[in-house]
């Protein structure tokens, strides 16, 4: 990726940053606490992914279009949202090694924050929305999410789980929002251009899109999930939450069903002894790595498709998004 790209998307980001700390203004009383969660943004990659894929869309070079940085905020505005919820659901003390809010500042302020960023990513959904589809899929989308943790939540404690059902709720809760965040890309960048075709994006790019977004997705939540037993690696949360939370992911599921004795040290609530088992038994997270490749190559190949159809210089950055997760597996 060249300099200026780069500098390009980092002009990107900054605009939306810009408009994330706007919204200051709109979750009050709580924000003081709005702000410590922006002062720790992170990287923002569905952001990032709905730029890029607004790029891909119509608008590779020179100043996006501001629907499109408004969009982005609020889809990082919505997954804002489903952290301050998740931290509460899963008890988590730290996010991205500082406090959560909950932590800081009670349950009931997290519930609010959370309420009010979501209820603000819907009224800016509604402002800039080019079309009712446009908001209809913004709302299953959330309720596919929801749904998503609801699978989760309902299969906790569960040595039976399944690894379809595993995959269908981290499919809910993750990839469905990173598949939100590239279509939303692609509909508000043909929103924004001129001529017959506005407000209809190309069907190839919208499938690519989804499923592009779909398997990088997926990818994400099993190397978080992965993450959560590395002991060596720094992600800035808890480790061995999952398992000491009762939500059995890839890696346990797969001990689940290659051996019989494994529900039995399992049922020991014991994390640390989960922890050992992995370490001897380093198949499993071998195999779990393997899954979240196969999802970042056919994500690649995604890209693959696009070829030639779409805006080289934006494809060119979805691929270094790419690179930079492999190279954390
Ligand atoms: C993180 O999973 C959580 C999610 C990806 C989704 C959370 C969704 C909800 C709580 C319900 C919807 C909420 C709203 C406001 C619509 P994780 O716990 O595996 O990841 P972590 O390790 O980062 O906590
Ligand atoms: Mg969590």
């Amino acid at each position: 990726m060249s300099v200026q790209q780069e500098m390009a998307l980092q002009s990107d980001m900054r605009r939306v940053v810009e408009t994330l700390h706007r919204e200051e203004t709109n979750v009050t009383p709580y924000r003081s606490e709005y702000r410590q969660l922006l002062d720790n943004h992170g990287k923002m990659i569905r952001a990032t992914l709905v730029v890029l894929f607004a790029r891909a869309a119509g608008e590779d070079s020179g100043k996006l279009d501001e629907q499109v940085i408004t969009g982005a905020a609020a889809i990082e505005m919505l997954h804002l949202a489903t952290l301050v919820h998740d931290d509460v659901l899963d008890s988590a003390p730290i996010r991205r090694n500082q406090p959560t809010v909950h932590t800081t500042a009670g349950n009931k302020a997290a519930i609010y924050l959370g309420d009010l960023i979501l209820s603000r990513y819907m009224e800016i959904m509604a402002e800039i929305a080019p079309s009712t589809d446009f908001l209809r899929e913004q709302a299953s989308t959330v309720c596919e999410i929801v749904g998503g943790e609801l699978l989760q939540e309902s299969a906790r404690h569960h040595a039976e789980t399944t690894l379809d059902y595993y995959r269908k709720a981290i499919g809910g809760k993750t990839a469905a929002l990173f598949r939100l965040a590239c279509l939303t890309g692609v509909r508000l960048s043909a929103q924004g251009s001129q001529g017959p075709n506005a407000s209809q994006p190309d069907p190839t790019l919208v499938d690519t899109a989804r499923a592009f977004g779909n398997h990088l997705g997926m990818a994400f939540q099993i190397m978080d999930d992965i993450a959560d037993f590395d002991l060596a690696h720094d992600t800035g949360k808890p480790k061995l939450e999952d398992v000491a939370d009762g939500i059995y992911t890839l890696p346990v599921l797969l001990a689940l069903r290659d051996d019989p004795d494994f529900a039995q040290l399992l049922s020991r609530d014991d994390p640390q002894a989960v922890e050992d088992y992995l370490q001897a038994h380093p198949d499993l997270l071998a195999r779990s790595r393997d899954e979240a490749m196969q999802h970042l190559d056919d994500a690649e190949a995604c890209l693959g498709d696009l070829a030639g159809t779409v805006r080289p210089k934006a494809i060119a950055q979805l691929s270094d998004v790419l690179r930079r997760i492999r190279k954390q597996l």
